[in-house]
């Protein structure tokens, strides 16, 4: 039996977990600021710093109380140590060196994305490989799952430009529905028409994301400009439901291809916008028609905590992959960091062949 406590504080919440062997979920505490972030409609760095560090003590003592765990029951501590905003990251970061070496265990550094991989495994079995989609807030990217060592888990494609919860956030500040706006948007949307509103499907290609335009579009729309010039601006429940479909269907569709190019017929979506019923609703779909398993964690696992920084965490210190107390927080994630020392190879290659 291992019990790990697992940290998180990547944006704007601040979490703590204690889960045993990677999968049993002890107890998981989450400390969410939207309210304190509201008023910007957006996450302002320097408040979630200091919220986190106020509130990070009390969430390890409460996780760990209602796990009925001691520090010395414990096998090692881990935190998510990137990507994310780096003084948010660099709170959860100390608390868990902190704590690592006042009651000498094993710190693991976990990445935040690659946890939201992990996170369907808290609730069901899910072997790799999988395709896995996370969408949230802060990042929209497609990974494949080979198993959850170092290098295991690949980066196949991600967003050109905002994270599909960042788009619903928009638009639903455009709307004046306040912030996070995903929920918001969704429930406007469901007494909306989809149909009502053309918005532009994105022509990116392969497992690539792109939401700008179809903000671009949103706003156009609500202003009357462009080919909506001239005409009343839509209901805004059909402006949401319109959207709400146009996000789901472009993430299903890479999700499909993603699964396909990898010939896995397992598939997992993740992340805060993983909540949403439109896109719940697509995946399934896609799932039925191509008789693929579809894993989605249930919403306490979606959105941000640290019940799978610990589940992950575990896999890792099984792997041996323990990290020193020098260990720094990164704003960065290795997969993305990985994609781009790839790319540089290729492009060196190619070079190379030039005469
Ligand atoms: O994973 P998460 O809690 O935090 C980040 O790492 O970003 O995701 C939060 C994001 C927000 O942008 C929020 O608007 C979006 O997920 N979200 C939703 C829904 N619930 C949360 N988007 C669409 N529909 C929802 N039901
Ligand atoms: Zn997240």
């Amino acid at each position: 039996m291992t019990l790990l406590l697992g940290i998180e504080s990547s944006c704007d919440e601040t979490a703590a977990a204690v889960v045993r062997d990677g999968r049993e979920v002890k107890s998981s505490r989450v400390a969410s600021q939207h309210e304190l972030h509201a008023p910007w409609r957006g996450v302002v760095p320097e408040l979630a710093s200091r919220a986190h560090a106020e509130r990070l003590p009390a969430m390890i003592e409460a996780a760990l109380a209602e796990a009925g765990v001691s520090p010395d029951e414990l096998d090692g501590v881990a935190v998510a140590a990137r990507p994310g905003l780096l003084g948010a990251l660099l709170v959860g970061v100390c608390g868990a060196k902190a704590f690592a070496w006042a009651h000498g265990l094993p710190l693991v550094d976990v990445d935040h994305v690659e946890a939201h991989v992990y996170s369907p495994l808290l609730v069901v079995k899910l072997e790799p490989p999988y395709v896995c989609l996370v969408a949230s807030g802060g990042h929209t990217a497609l990974y494949l799952a080979r198993g959850f060592g170092e290098g295991e888990i690949d980066l196949l494609g991600t967003t050109r430009d905002d994270a599909a919860g960042e788009a619903f956030d928009k638009l639903a500040a455009m709307l004046e529905l306040g912030f996070p706006g995903g929920p918001a948007v969704q429930r406007l949307a469901s007494g909306g028409d989809p149909d009502a509103v053309e918005l532009p499907t994105t022509r990116l290609e392969g497992l690539q994301f792109s939401f700008s335009g179809l903000k671009t579009a949103a706003r156009y729309a609500l202003e009357g400009r462009g080919k909506h010039a001239g005409g009343p601006p839509p209901a805004p429940a059909d402006l949401a439901a319109a959207f709400q479909r146009a996000v789901a269907e472009q993430l299903v569709s890479r999700l499909a291809a993603a699964a396909e190019q990898a010939g896995v017929s397992r598939v997992a979506i993740a992340g805060g916008v993983a909540a949403n019923s439109a896109l719940r609703a697509a995946s399934e779909a896609l799932c039925a028609t191509k008789g693929w398993r579809l894993a989605v964690p249930p919403l306490c696992y979606c959105t941000d905590n640290a019940a799978m920084i610990a589940g992950l965490g575990f896999h890792r210190l099984r792997a041996g992959l323990t990290a020193p107390l020098e260990l720094e927080p990164s704003p960065r994630s290795e997969a993305r960091e990985l994609g781009r020392v790839l790319r540089q190879r290729a492009q060196q290659r190619h070079h190379r062949k030039q005469p």
